[in-house]
């Protein structure tokens, strides 16, 4: 008998140690779609408010069913998220626990990525589907995406605007102050660009997307900020080709998912005057699977890209590349598309995503 015929061994302390850690994954999966509920419901935002409280009283407070409280209550309390003093039959959410669960909390609201945990739930079925036939998917197919990329942006990127990204393009807030033409490539809600169009009425801002439904949004919200200084158009990027129109060209979060990156990045290289500059947020793990394995969340960034990223990049005709493209194809297109020069750097509040400033 060769040796590849031998029946393994099997090692028990190892079997069983993994057995463990896979409960403990089913464990965690399931507590991170009941934190996705909530808070789209308000309760952790509510919860930080309120001294210990009974079910009825928090039920009552959201305005919610007592009987569905009180068993969401039960998965954060064996969660060890919430605490419960069972002699007044009372719950509450630790200060430390709020400081990382509700909007605007100190150390940043991670209950915004459990919502991508329970919308790869939500579109089980379809990527079975997607996996068998090999189809992708499109952003109309996935529910409250725009929505949880906001928040998203909202805490790596608009929270930090002003005080950390804008400087890493040296000179960008001086002549935003004077007054340049920006856009905004892939805008989404547009929250970036409205809150630049807030601080720089000298300036004129553009945002473009794909998705009809994001820039209603966006448009509301330029609107009810009374900017005058700002526009948004639903705009399919692909084949992009506007001439020296811009100085400024941000994208957040929006190239890896498009059909052709490359062709993007020579697009909008294209569409920036003498002087001007690209700032391109995108996620900063590697091209090559080994070098991810300690990579902040990474096993979360891949589920993100089969459920939403790699999908939607398909369904476009694109080229899939996925969340995961790696910080080297980023770095590579950009150079390929003809950028005197290049920086790339990693910000401290935001390490799954890097950051590249392109200069013509
Ligand atoms: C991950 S989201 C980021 C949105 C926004 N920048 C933010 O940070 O919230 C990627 C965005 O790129 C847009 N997008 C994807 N393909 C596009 C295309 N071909 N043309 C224009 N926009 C596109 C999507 O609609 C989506 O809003």
């Amino acid at each position: 008998m060769s040796e590849a015929q031998m029946p393994q061994t099997l090692d028990e302390t190892a079997a069983a140690a993994f057995a463990e850690k896979a409960g403990a994954m089913l464990e965690a999966g399931a507590v991170a779609v009941m934190m996705s509920i909530g808070h789209r419901l308000g309760l952790f935002d509510l919860m930080a408010a309120l001294p210990p409280s009974t079910s009825e009283a928090i039920a009552q407070r959201a305005a919610l069913s007592e009987r569905y409280v009180r068993e969401w209550l039960a998965v954060m309390v064996t969660g060890r998220i919430v605490a419960y003093h069972p002699q007044t039959k009372t719950y509450h959410l630790p200060s430390e626990h709020a400081a990382c669960l509700t909007r605007g909390a100190q150390l940043g609201n991670l209950a915004v990525y459990a919502q991508a945990v329970a919308m790869m739930g939500q579109m089980q079925e379809r990527l079975i589907a997607c996996m068998e036939t090999g189809e992708g998917l499109a952003y109309g197919d996935y529910p409250c995406f725009h929505q949880m990329m906001a928040e998203d942006s909202g805490q790596t990127v608009v929270a930090r605007l002003f005080d950390t990204i804008l400087p890493l393009a040296e000179g960008t807030a001086e002549r935003l102050a004077t007054g340049i033409e920006v856009l905004d490539a892939g805008c989404g809600r547009g929250a970036a660009l409205i809150e630049m169009a807030r601080r720089y009425p000298a300036s004129r801002f553009t945002g473009y997307d794909l998705c009809g439904d994001a820039i209603a949004f966006a448009k509301e919200a330029a609107r009810k900020a009374g900017l005058d200084n700002i526009r948004f158009e639903q705009r399919d990027l692909t084949g992009y080709d506007e001439k020296a129109r811009f100085d400024l060209i941000t994208s957040f979060d929006a190239v890896h998912d498009q059909k052709d990156p490359q062709a993007l990045a020579r697009g909008l290289k294209g569409a920036l005057r003498g002087g001007g500059v690209y700032l391109m947020q995108d996620i900063g793990g590697s091209a090559r699977l080994e070098n991810n394995l300690d990579f902040p969340f990474a096993p979360f960034l891949y589920a993100v890209s089969l459920c939403h990223c790699m999908p939607v990049s398909l369904g476009q005709g694109g080229l899939g590349l996925g969340t995961m493209w790696g910080w080297e194809t980023a770095q590579s297109i950009l150079d390929a598309a003809g950028f005197r020069s290049v920086e790339r750097h990693v910000l401290p509040h935001d390490p799954m995503n890097v950051w590249f400033v392109a200069r013509v």
